[in-house]
């Protein structure tokens, strides 16, 4: 057991529960810290904290009662829901984060993980095998905020020396919590509707291809970028990373695989329009090279490891 403190805050959420899980296998004290309660697996494991990111003080007694010595900042407020609340979504996405890097300088705290997303692409992007490096212009707000964010990653790195990494997740992909609000989160509810109802409308048309990633495989980069030596990180805004790329249709005869009698039909919605802003899959060779990412999964395996863990 590591004997560092680590800090999760945004604990309760859809990676924020199984990363509390999995940290607590390897890191003697974890704090999960959220707004919400977590599931009983995360709130009976170790100590849970209510606290807003928002609240900078609250956050530094957390931080100091501790000794915190890691932090995982996930709390956000993700795509869909960032369109329906834009004050919000820039309010959590950009003080939380500046919160938390303030305090991370100020308290001394070593390292520093925070999210990044496909949303920092935009319309303007190249949408197959889009690079590290490439143009950038999101037109979600949660896209701008996330954008924004790396560019205070890299800075703070850069003028104060906080050792800050960053991964662009892709749609993730889990059935220990439900998503958080996201337009990828239609790759989640349709394998919990299948099992459970055996058919599905989804809001998005059935031919949108979406970068996606299995939870396992998240966590596990996430650990292996944080388990880097520094001198290989080549990149302190946030690196892409890919696994796997569906559509709505794909994944649905995957599952069919499984439950030949899953019917899917289709109701886009608002968030077709997200969707189609960014990628379609993403070339993550940087992180391959500089810290040798490997995804597991596919979408055959990760159909049947989902539907093995939900039940009827
Ligand atoms: P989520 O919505 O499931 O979890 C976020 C958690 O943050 C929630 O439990 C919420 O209660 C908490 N939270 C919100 N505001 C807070 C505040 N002011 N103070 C404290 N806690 C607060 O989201 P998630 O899917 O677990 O995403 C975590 C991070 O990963 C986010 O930064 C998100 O942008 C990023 N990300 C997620 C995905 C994905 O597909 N899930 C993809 C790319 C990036
Ligand atoms: N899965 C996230 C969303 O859809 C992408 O960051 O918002």
């Amino acid at each position: 057991m590591q004997p560092e403190a680590v800090l999760v805050i945004g604990a309760s959420g859809q990676i924020g529960t199984e990363l509390t899980i999995e940290l607590r296998k390897y890191y003697r004290t974890v704090v999960a810290a959220d707004l919400k309660m977590p599931i009983s697996e995360v709130a009976e494991g170790g100590p849970f904290v209510r606290l807003d990111v928002l609240n900078r003080s609250g956050l530094a007694d957390c931080i100091r009662k501790y000794q915190i010595q890691q932090i995982y900042h996930l709390a956000a407020i993700l795509s869909a829901t960032g369109e329906k609340n834009p004050e919000l979504a820039w309010r959590v996405n950009m003080k939380g984060l500046r919160n938390v890097l303030d305090c991370s300088v100020t308290l001394g705290v070593k390292k520093l993980f925070w999210p990044s997303t496909i949303a920092v692409f935009g319309p303007n992007s190249p949408k197959k095998h889009t690079p590290q490096w490439t143009i950038m212009e999101p037109n979600t707000i949660y896209g701008i905020s996330k954008l924004a964010g790396e560019r205070w990653c890299d800075y703070y790195y850069q003028k104060k020396n906080l050792d800050v990494r960053s991964l662009r997740y892709p749609g993730l992909i889990s059935y220990k919590a439900p998503g958080g609000g996201g337009t990828t989160d239609y790759a989640i509810d349709i394998f919990f509707a299948a099992k459970r109802q055996r058919r599905y409308t989804c809001f998005l048309k059935a031919d949108t291809r979406l970068p996606m990633m299995y939870m396992a495989d998240a966590i596990r980069a996430t650990l292996m970028l944080m388990e880097a030596p520094a001198e290989r990180i080549t990149v302190r805004s946030a690196y892409n990373i890919a696994a796997v790329d569906f559509t709505p249709e794909e994944v649905a005869a995957a599952i069919r695989d499984h439950i030949p009698d899953f019917v899917i039909d289709f109701e886009p919605d608002f968030r077709q329009q997200i969707a189609e802003s960014w990628p379609e899959s993403i070339d993550d060779s940087i992180a391959r090279r500089d810290w040798g990412w490997k995804p597991l999964f596919d979408l055959k395996a990760l159909t049947t490891d989902m539907l093995a863990h939900i039940s009827v």
